[in-house]
């Protein structure tokens, strides 16, 4: 049997993501159930979370399942992931053995694996996460990797709510200023699920050198074209916000330098105006704005636009419990 993962929204039909985002509804009007009862999840952190373990976590118990959290190299034992190499470094076992040994306990297996931001070409295969898919034989959840596809479910129900019909609204998905190079995985998602919705995709950055990674703005670009939406790329700030009824902010290190961020910093350190204001939030339609969080205020958006009417984070981040609640009951009982 071929196992059903959640790896990316890439590999969901627009249909499918409209039938998760319906059940994450009707999960946040009724939130308890029995979808999970008597299923283990096992929930593997390389990084540090809040929401996404909080919510995993709760989201079981809500459905009668039980979550069991794990930090491989803290808590477990280090994993090594080369196929065929000899073990005598750090590592004390194989994911093949890991990913089988969860199996045979745990009904979905969920995992947290940010980027090494040593060598992008090594990054982007996503092996962490890919190797956990070849050898469980239940689920794989991504949790954040080099996407990060709850937090694609997330926000797009919190846009449904707060803007209902998204057809060809005008999305920005802006970089801002953050002192260190983050994570490209939430642009990329923001990319993803706003092109998929069909809405009308502005990608601001400083630079060319901030464009995502050629897969995410192909990916962008067929979803546009499937849904009759469109994708462009602008580093002109006033003309990507206005008329804008959606802005998204993150922050993420320029893919060019990876791994040599010195060379990037003259750019990051210039492009501090990006952060997100009432002015820039004066020029458009009114719009909602959302971050993933955490977010540092006064850097990527200020006091007064967290504080604001517009601001629909939290209800993005409470979001992310009922979103993987239909994930979690979408994918339970294949193994
Ligand atoms: N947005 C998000 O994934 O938050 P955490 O890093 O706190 O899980």
């Amino acid at each position: 049997m071929t196992i059903r993962h959640f790896l990316t929204t890439q590999d969901y039909s627009r249909r499918e993501i409209d039938e998760l985002l319906d059940q994450a509804a009707e999960f946040k009007r009724s939130p308890q159930g029995r979808q999970l009862a008597g299923k283990a999840v096992a929930l593997l952190f390389f990084n540090p979370s809040m929401r996404t373990r909080t919510s995993f976590e709760l989201g079981a118990f809500q459905l009668g399942g039980h979550a069991v959290v794990l930090a491989p190299g803290k808590d477990a034992w280090p994993i090594e992931f080369e196929v065929g190499t000899v073990m005598d470094g750090d590592t004390e076992e194989h994911i093949a053995e890991v990913a089988q040994v969860l199996s045979r306990y745990a009904d979905l297996i969920a995992v947290r694996a940010f980027p090494k931001f040593q060598d992008w070409a090594v990054d982007r295969e996503d092996r962490v996460l890919k190797a956990f898919a070849r050898y469980a034989t239940v689920p794989v959840i991504n949790m954040e990797t080099i996407t990060h596809p709850c937090q694609e479910l997330a926000h797009a129900m919190a846009l449904r709510e707060h803007l209902g019909d998204l057809q060809n609204k005008k999305y920005v998905l802006t970089w801002t200023y953050h002192p260190k190079p983050l994570n490209t995985a939430v642009a990329n998602s923001a990319l993803l699920i706003a092109t998929k919705l069909g809405m009308d995709v502005t990608l601001l950055c400083p630079s060319p050198d901030f464009v995502l990674d050629e897969r995410y703005m192909a990916y962008g670009e067929e979803n546009a074209r499937q849904n009759g939406g469109s994708l462009q790329v602008s580093h002109d700030i006033e003309a990507a916000y206005r008329g804008a009824d959606v802005v998204y902010a993150k922050s993420w290190g320029a893919l060019p330098f990876f791994g040599q961020w010195e060379g990037e910093k003259a750019i990051r350190e210039a492009s501090k105006h990006f952060i997100v204001d009432e002015a820039k939030m004066a020029l458009t339609n009114q719009a909602v704005f959302s971050h993933c969080l955490p977010l540092r205020r006064n850097v990527k958006a200020t006091d007064a636009v967290m504080d604001s009417p517009a601001c629909i984070a939290i209800d993005e981040a409470e979001n992310r419990l009922h979103v993987q609640k239909a994930v979690m009951a979408a994918l339970i009982g294949q193994g």
